[in-house]
């Protein structure tokens, strides 16, 4: 497994891959390695002839009073299970790299981006798009792996490659989860043992409003009464949001039919904890 830092490099490397014809996936993180990022770069193993997962703590995603500085990092570990799950170039490039002292250009999604997540992180997504744009242009991949744990990032991304003509394929792989229902999240790590445990009540509050809807339920306020009374039982929760909308503009729907995203931010400490589900009605 190589480790490429320069810019340049990854360029040059990823333009002689494709000359040779071999099949590039890529996989972005930023680092602190779990089941989740390593079930998608197996997944990138098997589709593609060459796997590179770029590792990169993106300042722009973060807001001002967000955890960037103290997000957690292990480059350490993080090569080790990387090379393991089938990664064969980590692209791990530096923030003064990517972003130089005179940057100044942005990708922004409209609309889908201003609701749910970015309702509280109005800055977040485009600094995601911004950053997976430049990674898309460093690696030029043929495909790119994405979570259904970040739902809202998966669609924002999946329309920004079509909106722009972007010639890459996205996937989006479903959620990896621990042992009791909790998303595996790098950002698990700020949970102290009491919010560890009541944390698994956004996994609950999703699989109780699926038992709701598959017993017929069409009301989205009576599911989102239901879900948000469960969450509040946990003393230590803050709810963010939580929402019912469809899986195209992420509007609320008037009634559940179809496919809906039953999303969620809960924030428990220092934590900000999301998850969803995608139902068919
Ligand atoms: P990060 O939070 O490190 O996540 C990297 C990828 O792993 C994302 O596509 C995310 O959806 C996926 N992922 C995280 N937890 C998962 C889980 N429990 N199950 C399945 N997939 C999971 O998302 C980002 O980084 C950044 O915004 C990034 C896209 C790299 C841009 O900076």
């Amino acid at each position: 497994m190589d480790i490429i830092e320069n810019l340049k490099l990854m360029q040059e490397t990823a333009d002689s891959l494709r000359r040779v014809g071999k099949k590039i996936g890529v996989v972005p993180t930023m680092g602190y390695l779990h089941e989740g990022h390593l079930s998608l770069i197996r997944k990138a193993r098997h589709l593609s002839d060459v796997v590179i997962t770029t590792i990169f703590v993106n300042p722009t995603q973060f807001g001002p009073a967000e955890d960037f500085k103290s997000y957690p990092r292990s480059f350490a570990q993080d090569q080790r299970l990387a090379k393991a799950a089938g990664t064969d170039i980590i692209f791990y490039p530096t923030s003064e790299n990517m972003y130089p002292p005179d940057y100044l250009t942005y990708v922004e999604v409209d609309k889908i981006t201003q609701v749910l997540c970015g309702a509280s992180r109005p800055t977040h997504f485009r600094g995601v798009t911004t950053v997976v744009t430049k990674l898309f242009n460093l690696t030029k991949p043929h495909l790119a792996i994405f979570g259904q744990k970040d739902a809202q990032q998966a669609l924002v991304i999946r329309r920004m490659v079509r909106d722009l003509n972007m010639d890459v394929e996205i996937i989006v792989a479903p959620i990896v989860r621990e042992a009791d229902g909790l998303a595996m999240s790098s950002r698990n790590v700020y949970l102290t043992p009491e919010e560890r445990r009541q944390a698994v009540v956004l996994y609950h509050s999703l699989q109780q409003a699926q038992k709701i809807i598959e017993g017929g339920e069409k009301d989205p306020q009576i599911v989102i009464d239901k879900i948000t009374e469960l969450i509040r039982q946990q003393p230590l929760a803050q709810i963010d949001y939580i929402a019912l909308v469809d899986t195209e503009k992420l509007k609320p729907v008037s009634k559940i039919q179809g496919e809906i995203l039953i999303a969620e931010a809960v924030k428990f400490g220092k934590a900000r904890l999301i998850d969803n589900i995608i139902l068919n009605v």
